[in-house]
């Protein structure tokens, strides 16, 4: 493929720009001769980075199955192979090199193969296109507000056998009515909002997933309704600062009034990423606190406990307002997780700052962190300010690392004894007869138990703390907990015990055993008379039988108690489920 055709380039300056948001609905027609390319092809997908990566891939995977490819996760058998870039840290650029390399043998063996990178690096000035022009066999650069545009690009690719590269800076929509495969059948990730307005210097994400943009309350409480109806057990509402959601609607819309309708639908386990330290409000304490389906768990980044390191990093709050939130938070919520991000080397940290960074860490007490040594992202303003020498960051990250496993340790440790309610991912990887999941704490946990409870709660003992995950054993299997309820229920539910009885009376009541046997050899005789004169006086003798049987006290008792007992039974499975 030697030609290439730009309909779209990011440029960086642009992406800070706010344009007027429309809500539109994505175009679902799959035009024709991506039809006729899909049928019997498979697509794949590897996707880097963060959450709002994961759900990207969930919509591409829902419109190209829509366009009817089939899913492989078998990178040799890939027609359509898709890379979902992260461009956050690392040296992200270099790994795609390596990365498109891998597919290389694909283009060898298949001219139709249809390579895409899609995600964050791409919104970098000049990337996409530098990447085509050193792999020419590339067919789509795509941006990341252009994921729903995925099989009309497909498409013009097809038809006008060129490499394409479509990468909006900005956007101006909130696209509705997306096609998604989730990944999991038990838990699910619903964005609230688009892109991020904070521009902290050190970040890239407002230059590639633009300026912030709120889905509607509605849109946002009807896709979390559909999924609890579809059974999924734990919802988690994503957006890159979750609390500043719902002020470019200005409609009063805000995230603390949309967390309560969203935990009033009543799905078990509610979470919500990421929170903005200085918008977390006093609502949203009394929210969190309020409902028991709510995590006790909070992802509360700092990045930095020294002010003066805060303000270079346009981090809108200073130590001691950090240090207050948190202090709000444990009032109201004493068993709160809290988790947090943290930042070494950002430039210009000394070792004061640094300090500074080791103390409100020791003070909050985390549960667990994220830490990260800076790395400057190209076009963002602490690129160009005066960096710490690696040796430093890496000294000073290994300093923090220590204390992080120490706070983690000790959060850890307290968990020995206690039990917790531990939502099965599945079995892990490296033994199936363990199974592994998460507690409400967002701490991980391993159990012996049977692969059927994946998807399920589970009660967990802890026994043993290693430090970034803890070993449990079940305190019982809830599928047998919840037989034994319905035993349970059986037995002494009053209606059900009437009926119970009233069968009794009815199988050795010998009035009724004689109809019985009556009603068995005049059916008999009715067959028989079948054709002759007898017929229709057989047919009254059958009939008026019939009706003494219908008309016997104890079983029209009988009749009256089993529509109640049908809806009893159904709610006594409704309360168990
Ligand atoms: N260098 C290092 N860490 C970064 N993060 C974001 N940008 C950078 C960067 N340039 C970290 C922040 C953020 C997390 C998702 O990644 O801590 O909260
Ligand atoms: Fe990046 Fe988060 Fe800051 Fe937004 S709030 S710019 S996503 S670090």
């Amino acid at each position: 493929m030697s030609k290439v055709k730009i309909i779209n380039k990011p440029c960086q300056k642009d992406a800070a720009k706010r344009p007027e948001v429309e809500r539109v609905f994505a175009n679902r027609n799959v035009p024709e001769i991506l039809k006729s390319f899909a049928k019997g092809r498979y697509f794949y997908i590897r996707t880097y980075g963060c959450q709002a990566n994961i759900r990207d891939e969930e919509v591409m995977a829902g419109f190209l199955s829509e366009a009817g490819f089939e899913r492989t996760y078998d990178q040799a058998k890939a027609d359509v192979a898709i890379i979902n870039t992260c461009a956050v840290r690392e040296n992200a650029e270099e790994k795609i090199y390596g990365e498109i390399g891998s597919f290389k043998a694909n283009h060898t063996k298949n001219k139709d193969f249809i390579l895409i990178i899609a995600g964050c690096v791409m919104g970098e000035d000049g990337v996409g296109e530098s990447l085509i022009a050193t792999y020419p066999f590339i067919s789509l650069v795509i941006g990341t507000h252009d994921v729903a545009k995925i099989n009309d690009l497909i498409a013009e690719h097809l038809k006008e056998k060129k490499s394409i590269v479509d990468i909006r800076s900005f956007s101006s929509e909130i696209v509705e009515n997306l096609p998604s495969i989730r990944l999991d059948d038990t838990q699910a990730f619903v964005n609230i909002a688009y892109g991020c307005d904070k521009f902290c210097t050190y970040c890239i994400v407002p230059f590639t997933r633009g300026r912030e943009r709120s889905r509607h309350i509605e849109d946002v409480v009807a896709e979390c309704k559909k999924l609890v109806d579809d059974g999924y057990k734990q919802i988690t509402l994503l957006g890159q600062n979750v609390n500043s959601y719902g002020l470019d609607l200005k409609d009063g819309t805000t995230f603390a009034r949309l967390l309560e309708e969203v935990a009033k639908l009543g799905v078990p386990r509610l979470r919500f990423l990421t929170s903005y330290p200085s918008q977390f409000d006093d609502e949203m304490i009394d929210i969190m606190a309020k409902y028991d389906n709510i995590d006790k768990w909070l992802h509360f980044p700092v990045q930095s406990g020294s002010s003066s390191c805060l303000r270079r990093m346009a981090r809108r709050y200073t130590r001691e307002e950090y240090l207050e939130r948190v202090a709000a938070i444990k009032k109201k919520i004493p068993d709160i997780s809290l988790t947090t991000d943290i930042i070494v080397g950002f430039p210009g940290e000394t070792e004061e700052e640094f300090q500074d960074t080791l103390s409100l860490a020791k003070e909050v007490g985390y549960s667990s962190a994220f830490t990260f040594i800076y790395s400057p992202r190209p076009g963002t303003p602490a690129a160009k300010m005066e960096q710490v020498p690696p040796e430093v960051s890496h000294e000073r990250f290994n300093r923090l690392k220590a204390l992080v496993d120490d706070l983690t340790a000790t959060h850890s440790g307290a968990m020995v004894g206690k039990t917790y309610e531990v939502l099965v991912d599945g079995t892990s990887k490296r033994d199936s007869n363990v199974l592994s999941g998460y507690a409400r704490n967002g701490k991980l946990v391993n159990f012996v138990g049977p692969a059927y409870l994946t998807g399920c709660f589970v009660k967990v003992k802890i026994l043993e703390s290693h430090v970034y995950s803890l070993k449990g054993e079940m305190v019982e299997d809830p599928l047998v907990a919840k037989a034994r309820d319905v035993a349970f229920h059986m037995e002494h539910d009053p209606l059900l015990r009437e009926y119970a009885s009233l069968n009794n009376e009815i199988s050795s009541d010998p009035e009724i055993k004689a109809m019985g046997e009556d009603l068995v050899k005049a059916k008999k005789e009715l067959a028989l008379s079948m054709g002759t004169d007898k017929h229709k006086e057989k047919k009254e003798e059958y009939e008026a039988l019939l009706m003494k049987i219908h008309n016997h006290p104890l079983l029209q008792n009988r009749d009256a108690l089993t529509e109640r007992v049908e809806s009893e039974l159904i709610a006594i499975r409704d309360s168990i489920k």
